[in-house]
């Protein structure tokens, strides 16, 4: 009672104060209220203005609470009734903290724009309301990994946006519900592509109802339950399922013949049943991968033949008999052949043509009177309680306990000294120390049963790098280790996520990277399957630094006041201190600082290294840019900030200056500015000098004042990009790019090329920037395996994604996608589509304009005026060959886009100012500046 009399009395108060301020007041109270029912909410959700203070966890639009995401910070509380007063809002992440308990209360049913609903792995408990039912927009549902109880509400069907139904690994019980007249039911959902359910304990028959041609179902998961009665032969309709797992329920009866109607299934797991009759003919299914049906009662027969896509085949105790064909273990696939305790007999012989990927055959407690051993396969083989181990046979090796040592694996570390770190920190594959953020990846349906093949976990810990890059997160590396099978078989890897440029996550970054796992956003590569992840509590070392850096307690005041007169005394000796100590420390600065012996007062390029770059003090970039005023600002990333500064010779220029974290060792910073210092070229942006002082990072490159071609494109910089311009700006960025392939010495791969790179200057002339993060190509980095991809989606060489060898040509593909774009205006990745295969299967080269009608971009200009059309689409197509061998070189496309040049009655080498600017509409100056592309933050300073 007390404390709702206190919650009334601060929501009045809130209410006053936030009729100011910007977020909608009920937003605001209710947020306090659930600060109140919760410990450890942000150490920000302070003050009266969620929206504009910018809450850790909290998304607005139009000043209301549109997502509520605070995955892994240790919330621990209940989920009040007052989350119904969120009426706008969307998303609701709270996955992953263990310590929220208690119901999901009834009123959740008044948030009728909620489309997510993410509460993994939390202590949620009680029955799973009814009023589910009425979250008209939900289209994503996690309950999994909680407490919850009684039945799966039937209101379920009515949800008919759903494509994400998970509520495995609770404790429901009672009947998987289907409509009838009166009721909704599972049944409904045919908009629906997921039914997770495993781990539960649901009884009573898998209604056949459940199941109709009209479902879009890919995943049927109802593993681990208590079902009884036999598989409905309608799950026989629903041609788009991929995963069956029907394993550990208590299903009886035939196994009805039109299974291998379903033509799609990669994964079906059977086992662990009661099931009779035949043995189900899977011989329709063509993409089948991994089967088990081991532990059910079938009619004895043979070894079946249908098996020629298989990784694995697991019969074990199926009623198998008679001999093994040696044509089984020549799947090129196979991994695992496991028919444990059947009646197999005969003479094995595994030929000599058997999978290279075969690791394991265990043909434990069967007849098998033989062996050939031609002494070519060296992995696993177990005939341990065989005949053929009996006797004199006992002392082969494939008759003893296995001692092969179970290989697993574990990232290793890239090519850095190892560091020792502090008990409570990792190392990462860096080598430094830092607070990682940890979880469970749990794979239900991998294809694979090779666990110790390590290419798997790298392609894994690329896609993770990928998807944190893609949403810019600020992380380092991931490490994968200690790949398991759990006794449901699931395949569990245990993950740990490092930061870069400090050594701890934010909370609104662990909230960010939650969601990416809980939402399905991240995706793993394709032989993994479904997933779901177990994020650890971040929050408690979160709590206790964010408390010591910004909560300001009583204590601390009263500390401060007293401590003040401390700092003065000590100020007055510091002062007659640090004169002393000022000579000892320049001799240190000088051996740190490797521009300490640069006669920085002769800076007109006394230096040799500095080719036409040249030194600015501090002072003078500080005044040139009103003190790096907010109205300067011109973009932002994640290096720092870019200001738009007036040289005093009257020269605009743009000022990148690095923020703390995001600087080099002083070395490095040396041999950047060296080599963009020597890069001169009218279609590359060029270093006007740099500032390396008082710890700062800064680089001055000339000002470009047209925008990104990205912009123009996209029809936001007021200027008119007709045909003929468009092949002014390729083959000018093309002439920039081949400059820093063939002629800049040493050659630099710009590693992210694209739209936003490539600026407009004056003249319409195009100029590549942003080649601070370029890679030098030494001769012994030719080839060179990078450790981290860089880049951008969309843009990104798949060849260089797949073997992370770095070449020219991966410029040269993202250089193939800006042609795309040119032709197109769309950016590469839009709507899901990419626009690299949507050309390639539009394209119809028997018909006019390759029959792209309806992708060209109509501020082209039509018809009869894209002269060359059809060749530049040749060109762009043959820059994004799938093999970097097949591409040309820069030059070479130089050289085409000259002639298409020709063909379109313009000359390749005329100065684009022949062509005069024209702005389109009142804004006859950008507004927006190259630099402010968000993407921006890869550049090295
Ligand atoms: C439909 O099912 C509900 C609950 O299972 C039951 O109460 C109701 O009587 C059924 N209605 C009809 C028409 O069968
Ligand atoms: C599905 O399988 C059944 C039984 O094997 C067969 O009679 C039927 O024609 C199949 N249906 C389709 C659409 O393939
Ligand atoms: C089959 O059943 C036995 C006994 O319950 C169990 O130990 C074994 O793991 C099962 N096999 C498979 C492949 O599930
Ligand atoms: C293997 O078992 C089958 C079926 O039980 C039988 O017909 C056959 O003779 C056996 N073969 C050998 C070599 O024992
Ligand atoms: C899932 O999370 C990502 C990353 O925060 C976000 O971009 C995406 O929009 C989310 N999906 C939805 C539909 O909320």
């Amino acid at each position: 009672m007390g404390q709702r009399i206190h919650v009334w009395l601060l929501v009045g108060l809130f209410q006053i104060t936030s009729i100011a301020a910007g977020t909608n007041s009920v937003d605001v109270s209710a947020l306090y209220s659930l600060k109140l029912v919760w410990q450890n909410t942000p150490t920000n959700w302070v003050g009266s203005d969620p929206c504009v203070d910018g809450w850790d966890g909290i998304r607005c639009s139009d000043s209301r609470v549109i997502s509520i995401t605070l995955s892994s910070i240790g919330l621990k509380g209940q989920l009040s009734g007052d989350i119904q007063s969120f009426s706008e809002l969307q998303t609701l992440d709270l996955s992953y903290n263990k310590d929220l308990t208690g119901p999901i209360p009834p009123s959740i049913g008044n948030l009728k724009k909620l489309a997510y609903l993410i509460l993994i792995g939390c202590s949620f408990s009680g029955q799973i309301p009814d009023a589910i039912g009425s979250l008209q927009e939900l289209t994503f549902l996690a309950l999994n990994s909680n407490s919850f109880s009684g039945k799966i509400p039937s209101s379920i069907g009515k949800l008919s946006k759903l494509y994400w139904l998970d509520l495995a690994d609770n404790k429901l019980t009672g009947p998987i519900p289907v409509s009838n007249g009166s009721t909704p039911g599972l049944d409904m959902l045919v908009n629906t592509l997921h039914f997770h359910f495993g781990k539960n304990q649901l009884s009573g028959t898998i209604p056949p109802q459940l199941f109709s041609s009209n479902m879009v179902l890919i995943h049927v998961l109802f593993d681990s339950n208590q079902l009884t009665g036999s598989i409905p032969s309608t799950l026989g309709l629903v041609k788009t399922l991929e995963v069956i797992r029907l394993d550990r329920n208590l299903l009886s009866g035939e196994v009805s013949s039109n299974l291998n109607n379903l033509t799609s299934v990669v994964e079906l797991h059977l086992s662990n049943n009661y099931l009779t009759g035949p043995m189900p003919n899977l011989i329709g299914m063509n993409f089948l991968s991994y089967v088990d049906l081991s532990n059910n009662s079938f009619d004895t027969t043979d070894v079946p033949s249908w098996f020629s896509t298989l990784t694995t085949l697991v019969m074990d105790n199926t009623q198998l008999q008679g001999a093994i064909p040696v044509a089984l273990f020549g799947n090129p696939q196979l991994q695992t052949v496991s028919l444990r305790n059947n009646r197999l007999n005969g003479t094995l012989d595994i030929g000599t043509d058997f999978s290279d990927q075969l690791q394991l055959i265990d043909l434990q407690n069967n007849s098998i009177q033989g062996f050939v051993d031609r002494g070519v396969y060296h992995n696993e083989i177990i005939l341990m309680g065989n005949p053929v181990c009996e006797g004199t046979g006992a002392i082969s090796h494939y008759c003893m306990q296995s001692n092969q040592s179970i290989s697993s694996y574990s990232t290793a570390s890239m090519n850095c000294v190892p560091v020792l770190c502090p008990s409570d920190q990792s190392a990462s594959p860096n080598c430094k120390c830092s607070y990682p953020y940890k979880g469970t990846l749990v794979f239900r349906a991998p294809s694979f049963s090779e666990l110790g093949n390590s290419s798997y976990y790298m392609a894994l810990e690329r896609s993770l790098m990928l998807t944190f890059q893609t949403y810019q997160l600020p992380v380092d590396s991931v490490s994968l280790s200690n790949p398991r099978r759990d006794s449901y078989n699931y395949l569990e890897v245990s993950l740990e996520v490092f930061r870069s440029g400090d050594d701890h996550f934010s909370w609104s970054e662990i909230t960010e990277i939650g969601l990416l796992l809980s939402n399905q956003t991240f995706k793993p590569p394709q032989y993994f399957g479904t997933y779901y992840f177990l994020g650890s509590n971040y929050g408690s070392f979160l709590e206790s630094s964010a408390t010591s850096k910004k909560f300001v307690s009583l204590g601390t005041i009263i500390g401060a006041a007293i401590g003040g007169f401390l700092v003065v005394v000590m100020l007055i000796y510091a002062g007659f201190y640090a004169r002393r100590q000022k000579r000892r420390a320049d001799r240190v600065i000088k051996q740190n600082n490797p521009f300490a012996s640069w006669d920085l007062s002769n800076s007109s390029g006394s230096i040799p290294q500095l080719k036409g770059a040249r030194w600015f003090s501090f002072e003078e970039l500080k005044k040139c840019t009103s003190d790096f005023s907010e109205a300067s600002e011109i973009g932002t990333g994640g290096y720092g900030k870019v200001y738009r500064g007036i040289l005093t010779s009257g020269q605009l220029v743009a000022i990148k200056r690095a923020q703390e974290g995001s600087m080099q060792g002083g070395l490095e910073f040396k041999t950047e500015i060296e080599m963009l210092s020597r890069v001169h070229h009218k279609n590359l942006v060029s270093l006007v000098g740099f500032c390396f002082e008082q710890g700062e990072q800064i680089l001055v490159y000339e000002y470009i004042p047209n925008g990104t071609i990205r912009e123009s494109l996209a029809g936001k910089s007021g200027i008119r990009l007709d045909w003929m311009r468009r092949l002014q700006v390729a083959v000018g960025s093309a002439r920039g790019l081949t400059y820093l392939h063939e002629l800049a010495d040493p050659p630099v791969i710009h590693r992210d090329i694209k739209s936003n790179n490539i600026l407009l200057d004056e003249r319409l002339n195009a100029k590549v920037s942003d080649f601070g993060i370029s890679k030098l190509m030494n001769d012994n980095e030719m080839g060179y395996v990078t450790t981290q991809i860089k880049g951008t989606m969309g843009y990104l060489d798949p060849e260089y994604y797949m073997t992370l060898q770095l070449t020219e040509k991966s410029d040269v593909y993202s250089f193939g996608v800006v042609m795309l774009e040119l032709i197109t205006a769309r950016k590469p990745i839009e709507r899901g589509t990419y626009i690299v295969g949507e050309v390639r299967v539009a394209m119809n080269k028997t018909r006019d304009l390759y029959g792209l009608h309806e992708l060209i971009d109509p501020t082209i200009g039509l018809g009869s005026t894209i002269k060359g059309f059809e060749k530049f689409v040749d060109l762009a197509m043959k820059c994004v060959e799938e093999s970097a061998a097949n591409r040309p070189t820069m030059s070479e496309v130089v050289k085409e886009i000259e002639s298409i040049m020709q063909l379109a009655g313009l000359n390749p080498n005329a100065e684009s100012t022949s062509i005069s600017v024209i702005y389109e509409g009142p804004n006859s100056r950008t507004t927006q500046h190259p630099y402010s592309n968000k993407f921006f933050h890869y550049v090295g300073i």
